[in-house]
């Protein structure tokens, strides 16, 4: 158990969702599917597309830029920031180099991107805790973005119905009150499940893309129903490990943000957690699973929603290629909620 002080707390969220919306029905004109398999096997209805010129660091250079208006500092008083993707073109220059001066932040502030899969945003959580915890930054900028549609095998229906486009970001302060914000978390990984869920380069060069849509030289490759089943017990191992590390139950938590993979696994995890379905935040049905991108996403929406106050637990899980998967505890706090959450 952590040290009540100093506290690492999530001082702005944005998000930033490409405008082009891409329907189950658009994806019967392309795979053999249909609106209602997907729906019924996945919970999706539609999902988002970015631009041509929209790639992951432009997508996230705009959740950037709202994370910090609504974190209402400066851009200059970001000394820190950290980009989890994995579907950047370029591994060099950095999504986070590039969003560090697409945003306007310091010059020589520290830069980098991480590869955690759909758990990305839970890996950057933790990471920017304990650097902010070290003492050597103050304000960290940490960003998932993601542009699946371009790694996504248009060919293939089990998989391209699932991903969508878009990007989340946090701003993450320390503060000297106890035991607000990140309260714990749990990390974990096993590399011997890796070609279970991956992103690789094609085995045969691609047909050309079904109009509108792009392809990359990588593509996801996913064994569906043995990704399903770990999952649901990863991910409900998660919840419990950090719950039960920072002395709480799911009956304390007031609302439970998973990764947006599929609907019927959401609703297995609240079965396991015996959690009402209500405690859950959910939007895939209209932005599909946007792995790193998909927890803050849904964090923003929740807090643009009114569904998080002041002192709030709110939990985070997720699971994704690697495989990886982590959970956060956050008792929710703003520097302005100051007077209204128990000490
Ligand atoms: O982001 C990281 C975490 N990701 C996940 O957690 C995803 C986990 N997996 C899943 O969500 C589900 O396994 C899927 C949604 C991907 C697939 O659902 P499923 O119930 O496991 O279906 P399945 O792959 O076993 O396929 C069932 C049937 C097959 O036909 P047959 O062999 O029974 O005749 C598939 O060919 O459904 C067929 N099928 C489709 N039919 C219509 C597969 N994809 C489609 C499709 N449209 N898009």
């Amino acid at each position: 158990m952590r040290t009540p002080t100093p506290s690492v707390f999530i001082r702005g969220l944005g998000a930033y969702k490409p405008s082009r919306r891409l329907t189950n029905e658009d994806l019967s004109k392309i795979v053999e599917t249909n609106d209602e398999w997907i729906r019924t096997r996945s919970g999706i209805s539609e999902r988002r597309v970015a631009a041509p010129d929209e790639t992951p660091d432009v997508l996230g250079a705009k959740a950037a830029a709202a994370a910090i208006e609504n974190a209402r500092i400066s851009p200059q008083d970001i000394d820190l920031i950290i980009v989890a993707t994995i579907s950047n073109d370029t591994p060099v220059p950095s999504c986070a180099c590039r969003i560090q001066t697409a945003v306007g932040l310091r010059p020589g502030i520290p830069a980098f991107d991480i590869v955690a899969a759909c758990s990305g945003f839970i890996y950057l959580l933790q990471i920017a805790n304990h650097m902010l915890r070290a003492g050597d930054y103050r304000n960290a900028l940490i960003i998932a973005a993601e542009r699946l549609t371009g790694v996504t095998d248009w060919t293939d229906r089990s998989t391209c119905v699932l991903f969508g486009d878009g990007a989340g970001a946090a701003v993450v302060s320390r503060c000297d009150v106890p035991y607000v914000g990140i309260l714990g978390n749990v990390l974990g990984a096993d590399g011997a499940k890796g070609d279970l869920l991956s992103v690789k380069p094609r085995d045969v060069p691609a047909p050309p893309p079904p109009p509108g849509l792009t392809v990359g030289a990588n593509i996801v490759r996913m064994t569906g129903k043995e990704v399903f089943k770990n999952a649901v017990r990863v991910m409900s191992q998660a919840c419990r490990g950090v719950l039960e590390k920072c002395g709480a139950t799911a009956g304390d938590v007031s609302l439970i943000i998973p990764h947006q993979a599929n609907m019927r696994i959401i609703d297995a995890i609240a079965g396991e957690l015996e959690q009402p379905l209500e405690k859950f935040k959910i939007n895939l049905d209209r932005f599909g699973n946007t792995s790193a991108a998909s927890i803050p996403l849904a964090l923003e929406e929740a807090w643009t929603e009114g569904r998080i106050r002041p002192g709030d637990l709110v939990l985070l899980v997720a699971f994704g290629g690697g495989f990886t998967w982590g959970a956060t505890l956050i008792r929710w706090w703003q520097p302005e909620d100051a007077a209204n959450v128990a000490q």
